[in-house]
């Protein structure tokens, strides 16, 4: 069950700060002389449609626009908007599924405007906002938009809301699409201001969308693509990464120098590893370009993830191996070929066991083609698929969405707090299934957050946890903190659990850096031994040298040191007061106990674990600190599905604990206590 504290909910519009140098990406970033920046403008081909758009834009409520990835639809359609006067009556909102995507379109779209991040644009992210009474063009996650509906249920901020890359279906977009839609209608019902609805999409099922919108008028951008050969593999692979190695490796011997490679992989493991046998390939191969080799994933520094925009120097080749962040949300240019893996990593929902987690599986053909697609921005180019042509004829025609296999807890309850009571016949654009409904809302009455499955009231409780932009599972243990004295260690180990990575094990250096975390581990587990990795960074008052002496994240550090303060923050809102329980750890593992109860495992005589309630073979993930002991009990934040069924995130609790935590829950699902 992945208890992503961050991927969750939105984010609370708190803090409000200076414009922090954000990060800006794309070919463009580089320059910011004005009349580079307008030629740049000018020559998008969105920029063509400006007159169709504003029309469109302004006569109808709603409007589809499609345009492959680099057309411009994201930075422009924003500006369209505003010189179309749409912002003399509220904010033009544009919704991301990044924070990173945000963060650097604001950026770059302040950048065109001439103006500071923070002024007439801005941005707003889960724990950061920055935003001002000038603002007029809002670049947000859509997560952010959620939670604001909490508490201004018809939005009456915004003329118009854009959501953008709507192809990705992410669960917050999916939902949005419903709130977005019924507020509209309200609106007009009560003779408020219009509110403007565009959604914008690289790829998608456009009747579909069309149709929801009660035959929204759809714009489509012609894009620059040129043919891409397409190669398959002649027999199926037996390992996809190695064969991603050969096909690149091959390319390299034999296309011309400057001719970029773009490979699709699964998770930022397979991808370092991948990135280091390139290189080392690389150095020994007579006669080839230089190569240079650059990783690509979401949770990449994003100083790192500038190297790919960077222009290849003449005479060398740039491989680029990513994850599928680059089938859609950033612009590459100077693609020449693909090699696509045919894998995509994706968080699941097992329908009946409540379980959630991440696993590597195949793509769908939809995703083929757009990964496709990326070879030929710029002239013709070739994808390599490292999968048969049968294969390729057996996966799944489009991708499913992520509401249809994550789990729902979260957006129920965030559903419920808008007012949605009948969250089973919302207006889903693709119903989830009625299961997974119904599972959310038994996670949710287990965690007291509603008083039945049945017929869903919101309790004051649940009220209380949806005001922290967490899981429910997190929030109730943050909740849970208060009786047992220790908010403030509770509440600093979901901030790093919230954080990006921060323990680096780099494949250099393994050993030092296991050697190094030593004095940090806990023998209660990974959550402990981060409280011990913060309350280290704290002592020597967040010392950048220390972080890199010890393989600690210092950026994500100060991210979690961030996050922690915001969430002490709501905690005063909430009126928690914040005790602390000192070295004792008890009283922290219990309290996390009574929120993540539903993701926890017990030993078997048989020496492996099983998940409590779900019976589900389980295994300590190799990067825990528990890796290499048998614990009795145990609960964990994710589960990640690899040769096997891996937890993550591994903390030792007393089963006495679950049974406090939830006696209904545990009266009815096998848990064995031992005596
Ligand atoms: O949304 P769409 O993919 O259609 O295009 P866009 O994000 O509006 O990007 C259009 C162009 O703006 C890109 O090709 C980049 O040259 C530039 N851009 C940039 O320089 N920095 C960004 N953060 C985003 C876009
Ligand atoms: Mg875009």
């Amino acid at each position: 069950m992945a208890l992503h504290p961050g991927g969750a909910n939105g984010e609370p519009p708190l803090k409000k700060h200076k414009p922090s140098p954000s990060p800006s990406h794309g070919p463009g970033a580089a320059s910011a002389d004005p009349a580079t920046i307008q030629r740049q403008r000018q020559a998008l081909p969105v920029y063509r449609l400006q007159a169709r758009l504003t029309r469109e834009l302004t006569s109808r409520p709603t409007l589809i626009l499609i345009g492959e990835t680099g057309s411009g639809k994201t930075t422009q359609v924003p500006q369209f908007c505003h010189q179309a006067g749409l912002t003399k009556t509220g904010l033009v909102g544009v919704t991301q599924p990044r924070r990173v995507a945000a963060m650097s379109l604001a950026q770059r779209v302040a950048d065109e405007m001439a103006c500071t991040v923070g002024q007439k644009v801005g941005y707003s992210v889960r724990f950061e906002d920055c935003t001002s009474t000038q603002t007029k063009i809002k670049y947000m996650t859509d997560g952010m938009l959620l939670r604001e509906a909490i508490s201004d249920h018809l939005l009456r901020r915004y003329s118009t809301i854009i959501l953008d890359e709507a192809h990705e279906r992410t669960v917050h977009t999916d939902v949005l699409f419903g709130i977005v839609k019924k507020v509209q209608k309200i609106r007009r019902a009560k003779n408020l201001p219009e509110l403007k609805i565009v959604v914008m999409s690289a790829t998608m099922d456009v009747d579909h969308f069309s149709r929801y919108f009660g035959g929204a008028p759809v714009v489509y951008l012609q894009g620059r693509q040129f043919p891409v050969q397409v190669y398959y593999a002649k027999q199926p692979q037996e390992d996809p990464v190695f064969s991603s190695l050969v096909s690149v490796t091959q390319l390299h011997q034999t296309a011309p120098a400057n001719q970029d490679v773009l490979v699709f992989l699964t998770g930022q493991e397979e991808i370092e590893s991948m990135v280091k046998n390139l290189r080392d390939v690389g150095k020994d191969l007579p006669g080839c370009p230089r190569l240079k080799v650059v990783p690509l994933y979401a949770s990449l520094p994003v100083q790192q993830q500038m190297e790919v925009f960077r222009e290849t120097p003449p005479g060398q080749r740039k491989v680029i191996v990513s994850t599928n962040v680059a089938e859609t949300s950033v612009t590459l240019p100077n693609i020449k070929f693909v090699v696509d893996s045919g894998m995509v990593k994706a968080r699941h929902h097992q329908p009946g066991t409540g379980l959630e987690m991440l696993r590597v599986q195949k793509i769908s053909q939809a995703q083929a083609w757009q990964r496709t697609g990326r070879a030929g921005r710029q002239s013709a180019g070739a994808c390599y698929r490292v999968y048969t042509r049968a294969e390729f004829d057996a996966m799944s025609r489009d991708t499913v969405p992520e509401i249809q296999r994550c789990s729902l807890a979260s957006v129920t309850l965030q559903l419920l707090t808008i007012g949605v009571k009948d969250v089973r016949n919302f207006d889903f654009l693709d119903r989830p299934d009625a299961g997974a409904i119904d599972g959310a809302l038994r996670e949710l009455q287990l965690l007291g957050a509603v008083t039945s499955a049945e017929q869903p009231e919101l309790t004051p409780l649940g009220r209380r946890m949806a005001s922290f932009p967490l899981d429910p599972k997190f929030a109730r243990a943050i909740l849970a903190s208060k009786d047992h004295g220790c908010t403030e260690e509770v509440v600093t180990i979901i901030a790093l659990l919230s954080a990006d990575i921060i323990l680096l094990t780099p494949p250099s250096n393994r050993e030092a850096a296991l050697a190094a975390r030593q004095k940090f581990v806990a023998p209660e587990g990974d959550m402990m031994t981060l409280l011990n990795v913060f309350r280290g960074y704290r002592k020597v008052q967040k010392n950048k040298e220390w972080c890199r002496e010890n393989y600690l994240h210092e950026r994500h550090l100060a991210h979690a040191a961030e996050i922690r303060r915001q969430l002490l923050q709501l905690c005063a809102q909430a009126q928690l007061t914040v005790g602390s329980s000192g070295q004792n750890t008890e009283p922290v593992r219990r309290s996390l106990a009574a929120g993540l109860f539903p993701c926890a495992a017990q030993l078997t005589r048989d020496g492996h674990h099983v998940t409590v309630g779900t019976n589900q073979k389980v295994h300590i993930h190799p990067s825990s600190t528990l890796f290499m002991t048998r614990p009795a009990c145990v609960i964990f934040t994710e589960l990640v599905q690899t040769s096997k069924k891996y937890m993550r995130g591994v903390c030792l609790v007393d089963p006495d604990w679950l049974l406090d935590a939830a006696p209904e829950y545990f009266r009815t699902h096998r848990l064995h206590v031992e005596s």
